[in-house]
């Protein structure tokens, strides 16, 4: 599920490009200390981990070499290798009725029998590699890398390892090395182990003067940098020649996050302790279903000493070594004072990949799997599995609160499965928390129906930008249940880039909805966490990094932010934006047509404003006016037709900007699954909004923005047609686009509206144990915006107050590696607060006023 695209249009740029100049905003924002909201939950904010785009594996987990066990270039279980895809055995799919299998395939991009090894040779040397299944160090990595070195005596013979995308040599620092070695007895010579730099320039090194003959030999040694270089690789020089084979080569630094050994790297561990999370989920997401039965994790497999770890394919495309395993895990979440929140296999892989399944009447072993797992965090050291815990080094328990019984299954049948686990773990362990999972967003009543005890709901929200601003009321709208809710994965993920101060305004709305509405949201986890830039498998992720560096983006800050000036209790309170005297015209920009897995055509195409008429078009005459972006676009005598198949298929009007107008055209679907699309406010050929009528297979209509050409999102909520779009025949389409607002009629009759919200939000709480008065505000305007604070019944405020403000430039500000710290939180005093009093809020900002009581 790679969802990046490459972008490789022309941007055709427009005027009113980065033109539009916004009105100073003002605001009253009205609180009432006596008016007492929800209470607030300690455990709002936690984060959820998941093993993807190399989030452990060459990430937290601290192993520098890739490919320790020669294993990585092993199909994942159950599939075989057709046509350059892994194919999985065609069982039946969890979701398809009656037993039908998926089509589903994944492109296999392995292309060495040793990745991430090489071997490099000087002179009259020569290296031969070969992968081998004799003679295997266990049963657990079945392969072992030959290695023949032969040739006169002069020259190099060196194997490689490229780590992940590199390895971090930092001078002064030590590295353990460990490594397995056969030798039948024709090797003889010396073996050095060293760091190097690309070019060849040895970082650190260590000789192993002589290999004893035999059977596999564990041998170690620290490696002593004396130089850096973020981008180092491992090498064994070979001083002599004969046959060698290796297995489990592994090298750490010693500086791990809290020194652990088999530990995680210090860097991104502190990022995650220093937010300071009530829980951490492990380890997924789509990870935990596999993309198939067979190759779903299984805790079991990650425990004990590392080489007898088999390893878990990762739905993301690639291997973990199980290194960063349950114990580690559990490890992790005690260091860092965080509950644990385990989410294990229901027996059901991802319905997005086979969706391949353990039939219901052999579901006893998996639902013991769970309570096994239970048992190793929690259980006594007289039980099997505590005993278990306490010989892995850790007699006391581990704190897990909580367990969800898969990832984003959902309906009816996952409903009858996830009472089974329920009632099996509540009666042994009735102090845990079960968590339900919903499917891939809402809480949905489909599912709810037929499960007979509920604790928790898992609600997942990836969602465009603003979205938060035009559903504020989400959660304030939700029917309360005899559940609490875990909105276990959220993000601003389309139309922010990577991650920008868009994404991060919005991200702070959507906490704050979270925030006053905690009688419902106990718990919630950004997604996802990590991300190895070198593998990129998901949009926008929370901390980004490479082997030497990393950064976290604008969000992160605002969820440290919200989670330490986190109140007990909501009050009341109001935002009151007021209109300015004059309105900014939002929608300025181009006109074009589009469509999107479907042929249309569209002609008389009219621009007019208060009577006059700005533009007029039956093709047949301007056609040249008119800029084919993506798709067949022909243009006719009167008319012009889309006749590609194909996403995002755009025609522009050159040079076109228009600001409050109406649009008069006449569309006529030819064939395909949706029917039209009407871009307006066009920045530039990859970033604009559009009416979507037909969207969702021809059944709804929306308006949507678009960024980067191909990220789509919705502005308003996908509204259904009263019939689909008929084929062949001629629609009349008007778009009225005003300031701040636009409307879209078929055959006259109004379609849609869509009003750009007031992007002024507020709310506050009261922090017990102070007593101070906390108050959250987002200014995601593009001008200041003075606001007037006034705070009901008296209280005796202070008149210093902190003020934490985290402000960018501009909505598409980002953190990154040149510049980490860009856009972090920055302190301030106030020193006119009272119960009513002014303060400017800078544009683009989210806010913390900590109002302190006299008394
Ligand atoms: O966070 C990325 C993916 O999004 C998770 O694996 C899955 O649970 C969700 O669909």
């Amino acid at each position: 599920m790679r969802i990046r695209k490459k972008i490789i249009v022309c941007c055709l740029a427009f005027a009113a490009s980065g033109n539009v100049v916004f009105a100073q905003a003002k605001a009253i924002i009205r609180i009432d200390p006596a008016k007492e909201g929800a209470r607030i939950s300690p455990t709002l904010h936690g984060i959820f981990f998941e093993e993807i785009s190399h989030a452990g594996e060459g990430g937290l987990y601290a192993e520098l070499i890739q490919n320790r066990g020669f294993e990585d270039s092993r199909l994942p279980q159950g599939t075989t290798l057709q046509n350059g895809n892994i194919v999985p055995e065609r069982t039946p799919h969890f979701m398809l009725m009656p037993e039908q299998a998926s089509d589903w395939t994944m492109p296999w991009t392995v292309r060495s029998p040793w990745p991430a090894w090489t071997s490099r040779t000087t002179g009259q040397s020569t290296l031969s590699l070969s992968l081998t299944a004799d003679h295997p160090l266990n049963e657990a990595t079945p392969h072992s890398l030959e290695v023949k070195v032969s040739g006169k005596d002069t020259g190099k013979a060196e194997l490689i390892n490229e780590g992940f995308w590199g390895m971090n040599a930092i001078a002064g620092d030590e590295y353990n090395l460990s490594f397995y070695v056969r030798n039948p007895g024709t090797y003889q010579g010396a073996l050095t182990a060293s760091l190097q730099s690309k070019d060849g320039k040895v970082l650190a090194a260590h000789v192993f003067p002589a290999l004893r003959k035999g059977e596999w030999t564990k041998y170690t040694c620290i490696l002593h940098a004396d130089q850096s270089d973020p981008a180092a690789q491992f090498v064994f020089s070979f001083g002599g020649k004969g046959t060698l084979w290796f297995d489990i080569v592994s090298l750490f630094p010693q500086k791990t996050f809290k020194s652990r050994p088999n530990g995680l790297r210090a860097d991104l561990a502190q990022y995650i302790a220093d937010l300071k999370p009530a829980f951490i989920r492990w380890p997924g997401g789509c990870y935990v279903e596999g993309i198939n039965i067979q190759s779903a994790p299984d805790w079991k497999r990650t425990l004990g000493p590392i080489e007898t770890r088999p390893g878990t394919f990762s739905p993301w495309g690639y291997w973990s070594s199980d290194g960063f395993g349950y114990h580690e895990y559990l490890q992790y979440c005690e260091d860092i004072g965080a509950a644990a929140l385990y989410v294990f296999n229901v027996g059901v892989s991802c319905e997005f990949r086979s969706g391949t399944f353990i039939q219901d009447d052999s579901l006893a072993p998996v639902i013991q799997n769970a309570l096994d797992a239970i048992e190793y965090a929690i259980g006594p050291v007289s039980s099997k599995w505590g005993k278990l815990r306490a010989k892995n080094g850790h007699a006391a328990p581990f704190p897990l609160k909580y367990v969800e019984v898969g990832n984003e299954q959902h309906g009816p049948r996952y409903a009858q499965r996830y009472n089974r686990f329920y009632e099996a773990i509540r009666k042994k362990y009735p102090a845990i928390r079960i968590i339900a999972s919903m499917g891939i967003a809402d809480v949905n009543r489909n599912t709810l129906k037929d499960m007979q005890q509920l604790d928790l709901v898992d609600e997942h929200a990836y969602k465009g930008v603003n979205w938060s601003f035009t559903h504020n009321d989400h959660f304030d709208n939700y029917k309360r249940g005899n559940w609490d809710m875990y909105v276990g994965e959220y993000a601003t993920n389309g139309g922010v880039g990577t991650g920008n101060m868009a994404a991060t305004l919005s991200d702070a709305v959507y906490m704050m909805a979270m925030e006053r509405n905690s009688d419902l949201v106990k718990m919630s986890s950004y997604a996802p966490l990590l991300v190895n830039v070198n593998d990129v498998s998901w949009p926008v992720n929370l901390i980004n990094f490479d082997a030497g560096h990393s950064f976290a983006r604008i969000s992160y800050y605002a969820i440290k932010l919200f989670n330490e000036n986190r109140p007990d209790v909501n009050l009341a309170t109001t935002v009151q934006v007021l209109p300015p005297a004059e309105k900014t015209n939002q929608f300025s920009g181009g006109i074009g047509l589009g469509t999107w897995d479907t042929q249309s055509e569209y002609k008389d195409i009219q621009v007019e404003k208060n009577g006059k008429i700005l533009y007029k078009s039956d093709f047949g005459n301007r056609g040249s006016d008119w800029q084919p972006i993506r798709g067949d676009w022909k243009k006719g005598d009167s008319s012009i037709r889309q006749t590609a198949a194909g996403a995002q298929l755009l025609v522009v009007l050159k040079d076109s900007v228009f600001d409050t107008y109406t649009l008069t055209l006449k569309a006529r679907k030819t064939d395909g699954y949706n029917a039209f699309i009407i871009p307006f406010a066009i920045k530039d050929s990859n970033n604009y909004l559009r009416a979507h009528i037909g969207s969702y297979v021809n059944s709804h209509c929306v308006f949507e923005s678009v960024s980067g050409g191909y990220e789509v999102s919705d502005l308003t909520d996908q509204r259904p047609l009263n019939q689909p779009i008929v084929k062949d025949r001629w629609y009349s389409i008007r778009l009225e686009v005003q300031a701040d607002k636009v409307a879209c009629y078929l055959d006259e009759k109004l379609l849609m509206e869509y009003k750009e919200p007031d992007k002024v939000f507020a709310i506050s709480g009261r922090d017990e144990k102070t007593g101070d008065l906390l108050i959250k505000m987002v200014n995601a305007t593009g001008a200041d915006c003075n606001t007037t604070l006034q705070i009901a019944g008296n209280p005796l405020i202070d008149k210093e107050a902190l003020l934490t403000t985290l402000a960018a430039g501009g909505e598409k500000s980002e953190n990154s590696f040149e510049h980490p710290t860009a856009t972090v939180p920055a302190n301030s005093l106030v020193h006119n607060a009272s119960n009513e009093f002014q303060l400017n809020l800078p544009p683009y900002s989210v806010n913390v006023l900590r109002l302190k009581d006299k008394r």
